[in-house]
């Protein structure tokens, strides 16, 4: 298997003391599905706008595809961040477009020619299901629908890695469920897929690589996760604050 994401010692610090990613080294293949858990503001958000070139780490490296994200040029940054499909709450759906258009707009950076950007909306609208909502406004829809025109949007370009920050924040059980199923099938025909959720029993239940954060540290990367060993990482951030706390204070009296 190929190595799709490789990142060594990356450090991310916003506002030069707030601490939102330490140490963070992971390694990802091709086709792999990956949960990143943990509490809120342990890092997820910033794991995943990192990796989609949204926003670029302190120091470290970190390896996409074969590239070295540090060293593209301002040229490149826009065809390093076409590899991904993101989903995420501050990209919102236009209220004033419909279903199709909005997944349409997403095909506009890919500069494709207007019948293949029309027969590629019409396949994706049906992937995810939502074929018979095409010429419905994002009012109209459902929370599961609208899930579903978010995913849609971030697939209709053909990424390499998708990229799902709380993609079922704003669903119940069920809905939730049903876009974890249809998130997996797209996963099992190639995709490298990567999901933050604090949601531990949607995730548990998946049974796959879980990645748990605390207070931006990699406390925990397990396999086939079945049952949630998580639970402690409130103690986890309490520790890792505590020792990141003690190694700051014998860095002053030096
Ligand atoms: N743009 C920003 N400026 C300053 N601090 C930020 C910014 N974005 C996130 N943070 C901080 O970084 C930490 C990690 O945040 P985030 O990655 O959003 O965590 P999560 O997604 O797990 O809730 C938090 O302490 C948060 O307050
Ligand atoms: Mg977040």
């Amino acid at each position: 298997m190929m190595k799709e994401i490789e990142m060594k010692s990356v450090n991310k610090f916003y506002k030069s003391d707030v601490v939102a990613l330490e140490d963070f080294s992971l390694t990802v293949e091709e086709g792999e599905f990956v949960f990143v858990t943990g509490r809120s503001g342990s890092g997820k958000s910033t794991f995943l706008k990192l990796l989609s070139g949204q926003i670029f780490p302190t120091s470290g490296e970190m390896w996409v595809r074969g590239s070295n994200v540090s060293a593209l040029t301002r040229e490149q940054i826009p065809y390093y961040r076409r590899q991904f499909g993101i989903m995420q709450a501050d990209l919102g759906l236009l209220k004033d477009q419909t279903v199709r258009q909005n997944i349409e707009l997403a095909m506009r950076a890919t500069e494709q020619p207007l019948k293949r950007t029309k027969r590629r909306v019409e396949q994706t609208m049906r992937v995810v299901g939502i074929a018979d909502r095409a010429e419905h406004y994002p009012s109209e829809l459902s929370g599961g629908e609208a899930a579903r025109v978010l995913l849609a949007r971030a697939l209709v370009t053909d990424p390499k890695i998708l990229v799902l920050d709380e993609p079922t924040a704003n669903l119940d059980p069920s809905a939730a469920w049903d876009l974890m199923c249809l998130i997996d099938e797209i996963n099992r025909k190639g995709l490298t897929v990567l999901v933050a959720s604090h949601n531990r029993e949607l995730v548990t239940i998946m049974k796959k690589r879980v990645v748990t954060l605390a207070a931006g540290v990699i406390v925990a990367d397990e396999k086939n996760v079945i049952y949630s060993s998580t639970a402690g990482d409130i103690f986890d951030e309490r520790r890792v604050l505590r020792e990141r706390e003690e190694r700051r204070r014998k860095q002053q009296r030096r």
